[in-house]
């Protein structure tokens, strides 16, 4: 629906999506134009297969919530529309961000690929004025946002910001996983974002970061520039997390400043 304003998810929506399709929705009306949502579990963005077999699939409930939430209309395509032919083969350059930084490329290699190849796909399909992404992916959003400006596509790509369960936790589809030990376990994460908010310097917010997450398995706890992800420069920064609690690994990250 050319014009429209795109929030895409990969299901198992919840109130982290409900706010991202609300604020979707909202400037959809201020545009005069639908608000749109699609619902496709990725396949080439998984590392790990039995991740991909496990990925919550709850389309009924997603499609109510995302009338609730102000959608005008929901794009579930099945694998065969989505991954046609060359037309969706992969965006042959990553942006920098999407290779450099050490972070999820890092950790989970080939993730991005499979995000910028879907991405790409859907806005083709979709024809979006704008696309609205969550903040808490924020590598992801500065993916998307690279390669959307490297493509050369009229698409406006909006963050939105993190929305917490009242403990703290960043919501994620993932969360469900999580027994309630590891949940209490998983707060750690929230706990060193705001541990590296009292910190002076990058370098002492990183040994905050580490002493409040000892009990947990850290891939990654690290201040970056807010854009690029490279080294802190003297532009906005962020810090960012990403641990395994259990078999369920995590991401979540916040502004920094020193
Ligand atoms: O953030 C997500 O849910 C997915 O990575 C996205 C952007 C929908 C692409 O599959």
């Amino acid at each position: 629906m050319p014009g429209c304003v795109f929030v895409p998810t990969m299901g198992a929506l919840h109130e982290g999506h409900a706010a991202l399709i609300r604020k979707g929705a909202e400037l959809a009306r201020h545009r005069g134009r639908a608000c749109i949502v699609s619902i496709f579990v990725n396949p080439t963005q998984f590392n790990e297969r039995s991740d991909f077999e496990r990925y919550p699939k709850t389309l009924e409930a997603d499609v109510a919530l995302c009338r609730e939430a102000g959608a005008e209309a929901v794009f579930a395509p099945s694998v065969e529309v989505m991954y046609p032919d060359e037309r969706s083969a992969p965006v042959p350059v990553l942006p920098r961000v999407a290779v450099e930084p050490g972070l999820e490329d890092r950790f989970r290699p080939g993730h991005f690929a499979g995000v910028c190849q879907v991405v790409l796909r859907l806005f083709r399909l979709v024809r979006p004025a704008a696309a609205v992404f969550g903040e808490k992916d924020w590598q992801q959003l500065r993916v998307v946002a690279a390669m959307t400006r490297e493509q050369g596509l009229p698409i406006e790509i909006i963050g939105h910001e993190t929305i917490r369960d009242p403990d703290g936790l960043a919501m994620s589809s993932r969360n469900r996983f999580l027994s309630a030990v590891e949940r209490e376990a998983a707060l750690a994460i929230p706990r060193a974002l705001h541990a590296a908010r009292r910190a002076r310097t990058a370098t002492e917010a990183e040994t905050a970061m580490a002493g409040v997450l000892s009990g947990v398995d850290v891939e990654y706890a690290v201040v970056r520039d807010a854009q690029t992800l490279a080294n802190v420069g003297n532009g906005p920064a962020r810090a960012l997390i990403a641990a395994r609690v259990g078999r369920t690994r995590l991401i979540d990250n916040a502004a920094w400043s020193p």
